[in-house]
């Protein structure tokens, strides 16, 4: 058999030279594939004697697992070299400061109606809730107004289109969250204590009106709640809520249907030079109506007026928005100017709580 020693070196030396995974490949098909220098080597074994095959074959195999061993050496060094260009190309900087990234704001009705929520919970008052598109039983007729009442008509009502040939009356967009209580106490009877905080719909537009806006419902039922309970609750909710001392509150015996005796409560405030302020001046503005439920509403409710009477009031969230945080103007909550809700919006992770404090 030839001398391996050349055919070492130059093979080896191939090995070293191979600049990528292709190269190396075709260095080791050319030395160990099936037709490779090697490959035919071995097989001239058997055609030698004993004793020249004993010699030759030991020398051929260790010749094979040494070229193995460099090709698989030079692979992993290759592969470490791609690795250490690409490090060196694609480094990152870590402690550079991060881009400035736009935030958003929280809504200041989603903050206050957050706000409302942490004060009740306190008071012990669960959430509920009810659809937007409502029948005209739930938003009249079983809150004691008639199809004849003038309250219909006052309540500047955007009704829904009937298919044609469907005579019962249009369901409405709710004109307030009143609705809610009657839902709520035919699910779950009495006694009960709830907050019902949403959207409810007014064709009307001013600086303080918008076709839209927010209300929270309030129900204390139970056998033994008078209108103090309710006075109480809500001077105690106003001081919590304004975080104002000298916010001063204006009861005023009123009329709605669905409560009897009734009353609106309206707010302290100012409006000089165009800045809404509570606690000081000579206007007052309404924020919530009240009173306590009406035995009609709470026979058509399922609930046994004989038995059990309480309190509800229905309060502006946007209203209350305005006055606490001095935003003159409530068409600009909907307009959805940025700006607007830069300025007057609250950072996504101030969660307000009554032990937290409501608003940073
Ligand atoms: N639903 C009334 C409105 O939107 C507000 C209201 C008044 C709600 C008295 C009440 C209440 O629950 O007792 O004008």
């Amino acid at each position: 058999m030839q001398d391996l020693d050349p055919v070492r070196a130059r093979v080896l030396a191939e090995v070293a030279a191979a600049g990528d995974e292709a190269a190396i490949e075709a260095v080791r098909v050319t030395a160990l594939g099936k037709k490779g220098e090697i490959s035919l080597m071995m097989r001239e074994l058997g055609k030698m004697s004993p004793e020249e095959r004993q010699q030759a074959g030991p020398q051929l195999n260790a010749l094979k697992d040494e070229i193995n061993a460099a090709v698989t050496a030079r692979r992993a060094a290759l592969a470490d070299e791609v690795l250490a260009k690409r490090l060196e190309t694609e480094w990152l900087d870590v402690t550079l400061a991060p881009r400035p990234r736009q935030l958003g704001t929280i809504h200041p009705v989603s903050q206050v109606t957050d706000e409302v929520t942490a004060i009740f919970a306190d008071l012990g008052f669960s959430v509920a809730e009810g659809p937007q598109v409502e029948t005209d039983w739930y938003n009249f007729d079983a809150l004691n107004i008639p199809p004849e009442h003038p309250a219909r008509q006052e309540m500047d009502t955007f009704y829904m289109v009937r298919a044609e040939g469907d005579n019962r009356p249009p369901n409405v967009l709710r004109t307030h969250t009143s609705p809610v209580q009657i839902r709520h106490m035919e699910a779950h009877g009495a006694p009960c204590r709830v907050i019902a905080p949403g959207r409810v719909y007014r064709c009307d537009y001013d600086q303080t009106h918008t076709p839209m806006f927010h209300q929270v419902e309030g129900l204390a039922i139970d056998t033994d709640i008078s209108m103090a309970n309710l006075k109480w609750v809500l001077e105690e909710f106003c001081r919590a809520f304004f975080e104002v001392d000298g916010v001063e509150l204006r009861f005023r015996a009123s009329h709605f249907p669905f409560t009897e005796p009734s009353a609106e409560v309206d707010i302290r405030c100012s409006w000089a030079g165009g800045q809404l302020k509570i606690g000081e001046g000579d206007d007052w503005m309404e924020i919530l109506g009240s009173g306590m439920v009406h035995p009609k509403v709470l026979a058509a409710s399922g609930v046994d007026p004989e038995i059990y009477q309480g309190f509800a009031f229905g309060l502006g969230i946007d209203r209350i928005a305005m006055l606490k945080y001095g935003i003159p103007d409530l068409r600009a909550f909907f307009d959805s100017d940025l700006r607007w809700l830069k300025h007057y919006g609250f950072a996504a992770l101030d969660m307000p709580t009554m032990h937290g404090g409501l608003s940073a």
